[in-house]
């Protein structure tokens, strides 16, 4: 059952407003990141949760154990339904995120697709880009986290290569057929990514920049049922 993620990458709360208004009713989740969030704080995320439902907070918290377990307590407090963390920031780090309760659901980022193997030789001449996915994988697993936030392209290799793995998977990069790439080199369709059983996509730029944004959601909504009846679950 794959949910939509609506990415509100703006920098006024009046946008946000005007998106979540036209995308009322529609079962879709919200994510306030960065940019949102550094701009409004958490009157950004309250309203959020008021107009729109359910709030992934992507902070892509990454520091000591003890200070990203204090950050996912206030995400809490803040109302957030998932919150985002490096799953570079290690076992120790994820694991004193996830013992923190009562907590939002914790989603972590694997590599950042803006990464390339080339840029991850800071840390070893040979490293190999799927194995690195692969062992934050399994890290975020073990250590308590919820889902893998991660490339389409991704997720059916770790579902083979890890079949125990029984975790969710988050993945932007996501454009319908035809739509405009902006600077996500590799995509994958919704349609694809409904019919490889993942969880959670995030979409963007295909929703908050279309001419309208509800007609925009709608398409992609049906463009999902059609390739995996069932696939969508209206929370
Ligand atoms: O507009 P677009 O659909 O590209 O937005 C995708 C969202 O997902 C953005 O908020 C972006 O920050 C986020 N994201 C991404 N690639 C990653 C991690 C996060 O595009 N690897």
């Amino acid at each position: 059952m794959t949910q939509v993620i609506v990415a509100l990458d703006v920098d006024s709360m009046r946008r946000e407003r005007e998106l979540l208004l036209s995308l009322k009713d529609l079962g879709l989740w919200f994510k306030v990141g960065l940019q949102l969030f550094t701009a409004h704080g958490r009157r950004a995320v309250e309203l959020a949760r008021k107009e729109g439902g359910k709030v992934f907070l992507d902070l892509k918290l990454h520091d000591i154990p003890q200070t990203v377990a204090l950050s996912v307590r206030e995400a809490h407090k803040l109302g957030a339904d998932a919150v985002s963390l490096h799953l570079m920031g290690g076992a120790n780090m994820v694991r004193a995120a996830a013992e923190v309760s009562p907590r939002p659901k914790l989603w972590g980022v694997s590599v950042l697709t803006s990464m390339a193997e080339e840029d991850l030789k800071i840390f070893s001449p040979s490293v190999k880009l799927p194995a690195l996915i692969k062992s934050l994988a399994k890290t975020g697993w073990s250590a308590g986290a919820d889902a893998t936030i991660c490339s389409p392209r991704d997720v059916a290799r770790l579902r083979r290569e890890l079949p125990n793995l029984d975790m969710a998977f988050v993945t932007p990069g996501i454009r319908p057929a035809g739509a405009e790439l902006g600077d996500q080199a590799r995509v994958t369709t919704p349609a694809q990514a409904a019919a490889l059983g993942v969880d959670y996509i995030v979409i963007g730029r295909p929703i908050t920049h279309a001419p309208d944004p509800r007609k925009a959601a709608l398409a992609i909504l049906s463009e999902m049922q059609a390739a995996a009846p069932g696939a969508l679950e209206r929370r």
